[in-house]
């Protein structure tokens, strides 16, 4: 596939959201057509599925039926706005992407890796060619998504041992995986920015 597919991940509050404001400015400043996108989410479908799992209570949804409502998000997300954009040979930049089921849903509750990975090669079938892991004391990250305002806090209100969880399972995947790059992301925005750059740079296509 043309283009290039580059996902930002990490436990909540880790800074990935502002890093893919900066680093899409930066790619764009340097001539290159960019989509920044986000799960859940990214296509009008997908946001409205967002709504019903990052709102209301933490018991709303089991572990199965979010791995079912999180892959029918990211299906229409990747009909919609991601393979098109990849198909006009643009750099996609995607706010999550099938690591954060794999990590929330397969492992920070018990053991469904198995089941999200069927499911993730029956309907979704692709990884990103690059994924930046915005690596994070969960203590500092959970202080920084309950200071935000917003009613999206159901993960969040899972509480710090589950962020635990959740940063070692992407410290985890990362380690077998050769697409991560771990950023140190303990560190102020220009500099977390800045380790950001210098691990996308040699994959950027000529712009
Ligand atoms: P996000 O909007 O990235 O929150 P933040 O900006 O605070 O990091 O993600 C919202 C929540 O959705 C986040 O708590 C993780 C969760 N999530 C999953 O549990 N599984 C998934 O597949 C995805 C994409 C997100």
């Amino acid at each position: 596939m043309p283009g290039l597919f580059l996902s930002l991940e990490g436990i909540d509050g880790s800074g990935k959201s502002t890093q893919g404001r900066l680093l899409a400015e930066r790619l764009r400043a340097a001539g290159h057509a960019v989509t920044l996108t986000r799960e859940p989410g990214g296509s009008p479908g997908a946001e409205e599925i967002r709504r019903l799992v990052l709102e209301g209570h933490v018991d709303r949804w089991s572990a199965e039926t979010e791995i079912l409502l999180f892959t029918a998000a990211r299906r229409d997300h990747l009909e919609k706005t991601i393979r098109p954009a990849l198909a006009r040979d643009e750099i996609v930049i995607t706010d999550r992407f099938a690591d954060s089921t794999r990590v929330f849903q397969g492992l920070a509750r018990g053991d469904l890796t198995e089941t999200v990975n069927r499911l993730h090669d029956l309907m979704i079938g692709i990884e990103p060619d690059l994924t930046l892991l915005f690596d994070l004391d969960p203590a500092v990250g959970l202080a920084r998504a309950t200071a935000r305002p917003g009613a999206e806090l159901r993960f969040e209100d899972m509480g710090l041992a589950f962020q635990e969880r959740a940063r070692a399972g992407f410290l985890a995947l990362a380690a077998q995986n050769a697409r991560f790059r771990v950023i140190d992301a303990d560190a102020d925005a220009e500099t977390v920015g800045a380790r950001a750059w210098a691990a996308v740079a040699p994959h950027l296509p000529q712009a």
